[in-house]
């Protein structure tokens, strides 16, 4: 049984590749559900629906979000009606949408967790004990449990792995748009990684047009920021899992660029 995840999707780049990608990672990874973050489809700047059913349209199962959920005032119309997407789950009470869902793919259900962090980002409820609470009821219905974990700290992303460990199938973070090199099984068959990455534009800063980001660095003015175009990378993450306990069996990193496209 395996997930493939693809971390944040950033703008029409990211989206063309999403679409380039797509059939030949299924393909390589023949992947039981597919799940990708969201949170920067349009533009930079949240999901449109028109969006979502693009990416269910070319396999995507499940949608997760971030602190950008808000950005399109659109997702109000249609966020509570899609049973495919989730944004963070501790978010406060009487948000729209839902912060777990569950995506049943040949009868076979995975609960799909989003959570955010707090660390240099708004104070939301806890994310830990809003893990246990999740899981738990998850657990009731399937031994497939993945959670997206949105963060900007490391250490509170590692935290939430460990928090984790031996109860949920995998956790992975995204937010920072960098992939990191520390993909494990963590010793109760979890499987781990701090950040999946991004799928977008490679020479802007984090998918954002770089003059305009290095300006706001240079000169801390207010500077507005815009998706980069050009070339992209895509990175992503292939998590195999024990049909007999629901917990991770391998972890593989993803990581190609425009120019070279690693389908070995
Ligand atoms: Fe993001
Ligand atoms: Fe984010």
């Amino acid at each position: 049984m395996k997930i493939l995840f693809i971390g944040d999707i950033v703008g029409s780049v990211g989206r063309k590749a999403l679409k380039t990608c797509l059939p030949t990672l299924k393909n390589k990874y023949n992947p039981h559900w597919i799940i990708a973050n969201g949170e920067n489809a349009a533009a930079g700047r949240g999901i449109t629906a028109a969006i979502a059913k693009d990416f269910f349209e070319l396999g995507v199962h499940g949608i997760t979000m971030g602190n950008h959920t808000w950005d399109q005032k659109e997702i109000f119309d249609f966020i509570d009606k899609e049973d495919r997407m989730v944004r963070p789950a501790n978010f406060p009470q009487g948000t729209p949408g839902k912060g777990m869902t569950f995506i049943k793919v040949k009868d076979i259900e995975l609960a799909l967790i989003n959570l955010q962090g707090r660390t240099f980002l708004p104070p939301l409820d806890c994310p830990f004990e809003k893990a246990n609470e999740l899981v738990e009821q998850a657990k009731k219905r399937t031994k497939y449990v993945f959670v997206d974990f949105h963060a900007e700290a490391t250490s509170e992303k590692l935290a939430m792995g460990w928090h984790l460990d031996g109860k949920v199938s995998a956790v992975v973070g995204t937010h920072t748009h960098v992939q990191t090199n520390d993909e494990r099984l963590l010793p109760q068959g979890t499987a781990y990684v701090t950040d999946v990455g991004m799928v977008g534009p490679r020479d802007g800063i984090l998918g954002m047009e770089r003059n305009a980001v290095l300006q706001k660095f240079k000169t801390q003015l207010p500077v507005r920021f815009v998706v980069d175009e050009g070339k992209w990378h895509f990175h992503a993450v292939s998590i195999e899992l024990d049909p007999a306990t629901g917990l991770g069996k391998k972890i593989q990193l993803i990581r190609m660029d425009e120019d070279t496209i690693l389908f070995e």
